[in-house]
């Protein structure tokens, strides 16, 4: 039976991107909490806290009695977020599926001593809002939670976030996306697609890089000339982890997720917002732990 709660998504590597930010939102508040008396979490793509998995059914075979399809429900980001001890202070889920939102309204009111929040709405809106509504960033200090989808979030946001010099960001970059807007042939890509990748990258600029005329003779000496994406997907995320670079005064090497045949979806990143050298120093050590394991974990047979 299905509930208001039930969301299911991700595929083989959702338990490691959720695994690799859980764990830096622990160490996260275990670092911080002597030194900041404001801890914040902003999940802005927060699901409903729980994720439905299906488990498929299984034959009898030699080793053992079959077993039917069930239905378990493991925590999602929220609720990762709401049982981090040390707690954190705040938090924020924005949310744009109203069913999604009347779920998180529920794990609110099963928290009634926690200060949380749950904004309904488009994330870009409700974190520019957040961010401007928010005069002063000293005393603290926040981890936000990019999981969307596809290609949602704004360079403009991106923005914002590193104005504050706060907030670390964990994001999710849907390589996949990147490939299927970014067409091999330059004649397929129509306006929607063009905008999309310039909303997410923050500049028009990746059509000239990611795109070469090639020349192909046909085997009747026709001679056909076309603009082709040359780029392949390692050269977009690296071409995205350069513009986080850029903008970000401190940027980790990815950890990959693919599917579940082994093609790139994800590129899972992490990026500082805070230019100060010590907070660089600890962010980075405790989230390059953290992936270097998730990236281990991923090789180990
Ligand atoms: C991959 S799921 C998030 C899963 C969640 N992080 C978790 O671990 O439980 C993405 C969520 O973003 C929501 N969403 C889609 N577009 C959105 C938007 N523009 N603004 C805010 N939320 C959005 C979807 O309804 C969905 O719940």
């Amino acid at each position: 039976m299905t509930a208001a709660s039930d969301h299911e998504f991700g595929g083989v590597s959702t338990d490691l991107k959720l695994s690799v930010v859980g764990n830096y939102l622990r160490q996260f508040t275990i670092a911080l909490r002597p030194q900041f008396e404001h801890l914040w979490y902003v999940d802005a793509f927060a699901g409903t806290g729980e994720r439905t998995v299906i488990i498929p059914s299984q034959a009898a075979d030699m080793f053992g009695p079959g077993a039917d399809a069930r239905i378990e429900r493991q925590r999602g980001s929220a609720r990762i977020a709401i049982e981090v001890e040390p707690k954190f202070d705040r938090l924020v889920f924005m949310e744009k599926r109203p069913k999604h939102v009347a779920a998180l309204n529920s794990l609110k009111s099963s928290h009634p001593n926690r200060n949380i929040e749950v904004i309904p709405g488009d994330a870009n809106t409700a974190i520019l809002s957040m961010l401007r509504n928010q005069n002063t960033w000293a005393r603290i200090r926040a981890v936000m939670f990019l999981d969307p989808y596809g290609m949602t979030v704004e360079w403009q946001t991106l923005e914002a976030i590193r104005e504050t010099q706060a907030i670390d960001v964990w994001y999710l970059v849907s390589l996949s996306g990147l490939f299927r807007q970014a067409t091999r042939d330059a004649e397929d890509l129509d306006f929607s697609k063009r905008a999309a990748l310039t909303r997410m990258i923050g500049t028009p600029d990746w059509e000239k890089d990611w795109y070469q005329m090639s020349r192909r003779t046909d085997m009747f000496g026709d001679v056909d000339e076309r603009l082709a994406r040359t780029a392949e997907v390692d050269d977009m995320e690296r071409y995205f982890a350069d513009r986080l670079a850029d903008l970000f005064p401190a940027v980790l090497p990815p950890l990959r997720l693919n599917d579940d045949r082994g093609i790139p979806q994800f590129a899972l990143f992490f990026a500082i917002s805070n230019p100060k050298p010590a907070a660089i120093g600890l962010a980075k050590r405790i989230a390059g732990h953290i992936l270097k394991a998730g990236i281990s974990s991923k090789v180990r047979p």
